[in-house]
């Protein structure tokens, strides 16, 4: 399927961008869902968390990680000692994708495609907030920012040196002088770990055990930012 990926406005901040994101039609997905799901989270904000996209609860509201996954993170952020309100919560995808059935809508993975179209936005987020620290959760987000092959399971919990694609992007197109000093780039730094929903799914004799594994990553996200 050939989409066209999206055109965020430039220098609007990222309630402009959340505003032009909103009017998204940048691959189909637009339309059965309810409505665009940006990030969310101070502009000020040194961590950036990335999931792969909205749930069912999420669309239905308009806000990232408001449902039972959303829930689990919010209790690992507080047992790692990250304040959800410092950091910015998003999606690589920013539209629910689902198959309806007649009782509710079943979560499909987003495709290569979906997350090809949904990038720019992804990107503009990441040159608003100059993160740094960028956690992806889960294998979507890894995949997408990392690299195709990266494996959760071997590589979570690293602290990565990484450079956001939107940053790169902002600095090579701006020679401003008013930007030189203080804005002079930063170390960025990426780690990846299990995507709270994985957590959800681990069978009962398990679920301890994965969860203490990702309040162990975001500590290291916490150590990072202290
Ligand atoms: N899962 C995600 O990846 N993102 C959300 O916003 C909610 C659930």
């Amino acid at each position: 399927q050939e989409n066209v990926p999206a055109q965020p406005p430039t220098g609007v901040g990222l309630d402009g961008l959340r505003a032009a994101a909103a009017g998204c039609r940048a691959c189909e997905l637009w339309e059965p869902a309810t409505q665009t799901v940006f990030g969310e989270g101070p502009e000020t904000a040194r961590v950036v968390f990335v999931g792969e996209q909205p749930g069912d609860q999420e669309d239905r509201k308009g806000e990232p990680f408001v449902g039972p996954a959303g829930r689990l993170l919010d209790r690992a952020l507080g047992d790692a000692g990250i304040e959800r309100r410092d950091a910015y919560i998003t999606n690589a995808v920013k539209h629910f994708r689902f198959t309806p059935t007649p009782k509710r809508r079943i979560h499909q993975t987003p495709g290569p495609e979906h997350l090809r179209a949904c990038r720019p936005w992804l990107e503009a987020e990441f040159a608003v907030l100059q993160p740094e620290v960028v956690v992806c959760l889960g294998a979507t987000a890894a995949k997408a920012l990392i690299s195709p092959s990266f494996r959760i399971t071997k590589e979570r919990g690293q602290l990565l040196p990484w450079t956001p694609p939107g940053v790169a992007r902002a600095e090579a197109g701006d020679d401003s002088p008013a930007d030189d000093d203080e804005d002079a780039p930063h170390q960025t730094w990426m780690l990846a770990t299990t995507h709270p929903s994985a957590i959800l799914r681990t069978p009962d004799e398990a679920r301890a055990a994965a969860y203490d594994a990702l309040v162990a990553d975001l500590r290291v996200v916490a150590h990072a930012l202290a």
